[in-house]
Parts: structure tokens; sequence; C-alpha cells
């Protein structure tokens, strides 16, 4: 790296002294700053110096702490987070960014919603608290509520929390981070707004005393305005003196040619190599862990073929409903909502061949081989479901998907969905791919199933009477709660005689890695957006064969009006499920009750 050019590393996370320091570790719980806690200033216009907070303690260790941690290039102590000595810069090749000279600028549109306030603000002030932001950083709120910067900065109070003791300077850190937000109201489609945007911006971005300006907005806001709002940041906020980036939340459109449509309203006003299109299930711990674990032990990429896996399932299942965002909820579905992006965006990454290297357009590439040589999905290998209410104990009863309020009467929205899938490849020829998706269900987990073929000639054959399949090697990667990778193994009970029973090879992370709690995804997201890492994020040509693989059965589910089977509220799904998996010769793995206890 040269003199006086510095990158955010991921994996080098340093603590708030500067020292570096695993981020979780198991102990008191993480304290939840309240709102109210802060005085801010008046809102002004024309701000030149910083404005300031009313500090409730001295601290006075903060700046020079931020400006070591970001002025350093690299981690030279472990953390639980890196891997040994892996050089995360050198691994992949990236524009580099110099924070010297450069200051950063965050804005998150949409900034009065739920996803602003529930993962983005706790997702800046995580990197912020841990030293991975760059010393001169801002973070501007847009949306068309119209706030004070004290508001603002109120609204945000109450979504941080600490990941560590207070002791270690949890109110402080929240200050300093406060003190560095701002808000601008705006309509999305108005370039007025926008311009007033972009003038609160420079003057913040000058009083900082940085020379030049990196900006990246994040659309955190509904598709009817996506391209209005991505409009008015590229044509009237790009920065003239550094670059300019743009992070798109999924839904991409409802189909192939809706999400064409988007593609070309984005295009429009920006690059490609701009646009971030995010897919939170790409940044949580054991999504990215897959490659690692598949191509750095010899155990697995051998056996990572239809010569040995029978099958693979890939499940994800929520304990709740609908609440609250049937609205948004019933124009999409289950299939749009998750299988179509989170689910196959993991078959992708799971089944792709070897990249030729880790740099994204070289993993992009596997992903999309590996979607284009798929057939798309068909309604006969297909489930449907929608939950109903149940009545339950002390006399009360959980909802149904139709009782919510913002649900139109007699929707026939799919909550729940399964789905086999085939990859025409030499790898994986014939092996099912089966993925599952349901809302309100028993409980709530996302895991990747990997299910091994009987061991042929098996000289214990006769020790697991007619049941092979319950005796056959299972990998499951548990992608949460409770992330873990196990093997469930054959061993014989240790004793006289000879009794086997099946076990596991269980890597626990809490316990592995003593982390209390992983980074969450959108924690790594953002992070690669400043280092301009895009392995993460979908490409276009990816979200076109994902599209083309769904848009058939989308269609003719509509058009056909096909009713889902009613599954009720908290059980295991509509009964449809178990008939899909027989037809492909497939067990639910998630479903044995001996899962359940992890
Ligand atoms: P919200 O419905 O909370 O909308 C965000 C903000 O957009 C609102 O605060 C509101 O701000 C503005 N807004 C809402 N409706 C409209 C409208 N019809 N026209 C113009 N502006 C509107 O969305 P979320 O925060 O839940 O989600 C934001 C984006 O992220 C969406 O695309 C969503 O699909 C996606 N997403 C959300 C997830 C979540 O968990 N919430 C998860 C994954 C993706 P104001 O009125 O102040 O302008
Ligand atoms: C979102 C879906 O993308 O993912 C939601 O729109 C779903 O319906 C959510 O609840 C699940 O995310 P996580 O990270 O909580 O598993």
């Amino acid at each position: 790296m040269m003199l006086g050019q510095t990158r955010i590393l991921r994996g080098s996370r340093k603590a708030a002294g500067g020292a570096a320091a695993p981020l979780a570790k198991s102990g008191p719980r993480p304290v939840v700053v309240r709102p109210g806690l802060h005085t801010a200033p008046q809102q002004s216009h024309l701000v030149h110096t910083k404005p300031t907070v009313v500090v409730r303690s001295s601290a006075t260790a903060d700046k020079a702490s931020i400006s070591q941690t970001n002025g350093v290039e690299q981690s030279t102590s472990p953390s639980v987070y890196s891997f040994g000595n892996l050089n995360v810069e050198e691994a992949y090749d990236l524009e580099r960014n110099d924070w010297k000279t450069t200051s950063l600028s965050v804005v998150v549109v949409g900034a009065s919603g739920d996803l602003a306030k529930k993962k983005i603000f706790p997702a800046l002030f995580a990197l912020y608290y841990e030293g991975l932001l760059p010393e001169e950083f801002h973070i501007f709120g847009f949306a068309r509520s119209k706030m004070t910067d004290a508001e603002f900065r109120n609204m945000i109070a109450g979504t941080l929390t600490c990941r560590i003791h207070a002791r270690e300077n949890c109110q402080e850190k929240t200050e300093k981070f406060l003190e560095r937000c701002f808000y601008s109201a705006g309509q999305y489609d108005e370039a007025a707004s926008f311009q007033t945007l972009n003038g609160r911006m420079g003057e913040v971005e000058v009083a900082c005393g940085k020379p030049r300006s990196n900006r990246m907005f994040f659309l955190s806001i509904p598709p009817n305005v996506f391209i209005a709002a991505a409009g008015g940041a590229a044509d009237f906020c790009s920065t003239k003196t550094g670059w300019t980036r743009v992070i798109v939340e999924k839904p991409f459109g409802r189909d192939s040619a809706s999400s064409a449509a988007l593609g070309r309203g984005l295009a429009a006003h920006l690059r490609e190599d701009q646009i971030y299109r995010i897919d939170h299930y790409l940044g949580k711990e054991l999504i990215e862990n897959l490659t690692v674990l598949r191509f750095s032990n010899l155990v697995f990429e051998p056996l990572w073929c239809r010569q040995y896996i029978r099958n693979v399932q890939i499940t994800f299942s929520e304990n709740f409903g609908t609440e609250g965002r049937g609205g948004y909820f019933d124009t999409y579905g289950i299939l749009r909502d998750v299988i179509q992006n989170h689910l196959l965006q993991i078959l992708a990454l799971f089944a792709m061949e070897p990249p030729v290297s880790l740099a994204a357009e070289d993993i992009r590439d596997a992903k999309v081989k590996v979607l284009r040589s798929m057939a798309a999905v068909r309604l006969e290998d297909t489930v449907l479901g929608q939950y109903r209410s149940r009545a339950v104990a002390g006399g009360k009863t959980l909802p149904g998907y139709l009782d919510d309020k913002t649900v139109p009467p007699g929707s026939l929205t799919p909550t729940f969905a399964a789905c086999a899938m085939y990859i025409n490849n030499p790898r994986w020829d014939g092996v099912p791919f089966l993925l599952k998706a349901g809302k309100a269900l028993h409980t709530r987990r996302a895991e990747i199933r990997v299910q091994f073929r009987h061991v042929p000639g098996s000289l214990y054959k006769h020790k697991f009477g007619p049941d092979l399949d319950s005796a056959t090697n299972e990998l499951v990667i548990r992608i949460q709660p409770k992330e873990s990778i196990y093997l469930k193994i054959n061993n014989k009970v240790p004793g006289l005689g000879l009794q086997l029973d099946t076990t596991k090879l269980d890597l626990q992370y809490q316990a592995a890695y003593k982390a209390a709690e992983l980074p969450d995804a959108y924690e790594r997201l953002l992070l690669d957006v400043v280092n301009g890492d895009k392995r993460l994020f979908i490409r276009y040509d990816e979200l076109e064969a994902a599209w083309e693989l769904f848009t058939p059965l989308l269609h003719e589910i509509e058009s056909r009006k096909i009713a889902p089977e009613l599954y009720p509220y908290g059980s295991r799904g509509p009964v449809g499920a178990h008939y899909l998996a027989a037809k492909h010769s497939v067990r639910w793995g998630d479903l044995a009750n001996d899962d359940d206890d992890l």
C-alpha cells in the first residue's frame, strides 16, 4: 500500500481505545441508548463548524482514537473476525480510498423509514464504534417527513445499541456519532430538494477540512420512487471530487420485464459500477464463509458434486407473520420476497464452479453461470401455502394472513413456498435443490442442508434397519440463529457390543469464537460499499438470470389464480411440501425432531 493511502479493512476491528480487540465478548448485555439523552443544536443551514452535543461525561480521548484507528493500515492483533494473517486488501483487487484527504458522506434516502431505523443507522453506528469509518464521515438523512437535525438525531439515538458495556465509551461514542448526523427534508422526485441536500452536504464537507469527498446513497424507499430518487441523487448530488455510489434495496422489480425497466431507469443516471444491489443474506457471516469452507478445505470440495451429494435443501422460516408489512408483502409474496433473491443467491454461491479468483467479477461470473445452467421453476415442482389463524391456549387466536388489515380481502398471495430446482451441468446433473421459505411457521431458522448418498456396500447396513436415509451423512450450515456448521456422522456408541448412533461433528460459532454477537449483515455490506468491494452485491446479468428462472412460474400462478394451501400459524407448513419432497426422493431434514434442540 502506498504511503498516505488507506483502506478500511474488513476483519480488522479496532476497539474504542485504538487497540485491536475482539468486538464482542461474553459478559454484560449491550447497553441500549435511549432517545432523549442528547441535547442537540438548533438546525442550521450554514454549518461551518461541527455541531456540538452536550456531553454528559468528560470524554476527551475519542477524537484521537478515531483518527488513530482510521489511519491504521492493517490490524496487527488477531480479532475474532479476522482469519489468521489473511490480507483482505491483497485478496480482493480493489480501488483504494485515500481517507487522509477525503471525507465520506452517507445519505440515507428514506431516513424516516423502518429499514433505516432498524438496520441502516445501527449498522453505521457499529462501524463507527469499531473504528471502521474514516476520520471524517457524515450521515445525511433525506425523506419527505419534516424534521430538524435535533429531531433526526433523537430518532437515530433510539435505534442505537453498543455491543460492549457502557464503561467502554458507549455514551461518548454515541454522542460523537450523532454529532455527525444531519437531516434534509425533500421530495424524492424534485430537483430542488436534491439541490438543497447537495448544498447542505457541501457545507458540511467543506467545514470538515478535507479537500475531497466520497458520497454513498442508500435508497431505502419503496420501489415506486426508486428511479426518481436515484436520478435526483446522481444528477444533483454526485460529488465532483471522489466516487458516488448508490445502494439499491430489493425488490428489484416484480418480474423480468419490470426488473429490466428498473435497470434501464437506473442506467439512465448511473453507471453499473456505481450501483450496489443489496441482498442482505449475502452479508450474513455463514454465507460469506461458504466459499472459505468449500475452497479452503480439502475434505469438502471433492465431495461437492452429484457423485456424493443426494440433495441440497435451502430453507428459511420465520415464526411470525407479516405483522406491519402486509401491504408491501401482498404485492410480492414469499417467492419474490425471499426465494427468488435470498435463497437463490445462496444456491448460486453454494453450487458455483471455483471462480478464477476472489475478485468480484470472477465470483459473479461463476454465479451467473450456475443460474444460466438452471431450468425455470415449474408449477408442478412448486407448493404454495398461506397461513391461517390458529387458536392457542388462554382463549387467544394467532391471526391468519387475511386477518392483517393491510392485506386485501381474499388475497391468494403465498406466505409459504417450496420448489425443486435442478442444475443442468456435469457437477450437479440430477441433484434436486429444494428451496423452501415460509412465514408464521413453528420456528425461526435459515440453513443449508446437504444430504449425502448412502455408503455403497456398507458393512454396517444391517445396523440401520430399513431407513437408510436417516443414517446418511448430512452437512448443515445454520445461517441463523445460533450460527453453526455441523456434520452428522455415524458413530459407535462407547462401550461393549456394537451399537451405532448418529451424532454430530459440531462447530458452534458462539463457543468456538467467543462471539456473543456477530456483525449484522448490513454492517458488512455497508463497509463493502465504502471499500468498493462488489463480491456480495448482485450484478445486473445475475439479476436477469434470477428473474428468468421465476418469471414464468409467477405469471402462471397469477394468471391461473392458483390458491395456496392453508396452514395454521405456528405449524410446520403445508402438507404439500412433504409430497413435493417425496416426488424428488427427498426428506426434509429441518423437520427431523432431533434437530430441534440446536
Ligand atoms: P418504508 O415503507 O418504511 O418506507 C421508507 C420511507 O419511504 C418512509 O419512511 C417514507 O418516508 C417513504 N415512503 C413510504 N411510502 C412512500 C410512498 N408511497 N411514496 C413515497 N415515499 C414513501 O420502507 P422500509 O424502510 O421498510 O423499506 C425500504 C426499502 O427497503 C423498500 O424498498 C423495502 O422493500 C426494502 N426492504 C425493507 C426491509 C425491512 O425490513 N423493512 C427488508 C428488506 C428490504 P417519508 O414519508 O418521510 O418520505
Ligand atoms: C427481507 C424480507 O428481505 O428479509 C422479509 O423482505 C424477511 O420479509 C427478512 O422477514 C428476513 O431477514 P432476516 O435477516 O431477519 O432473516
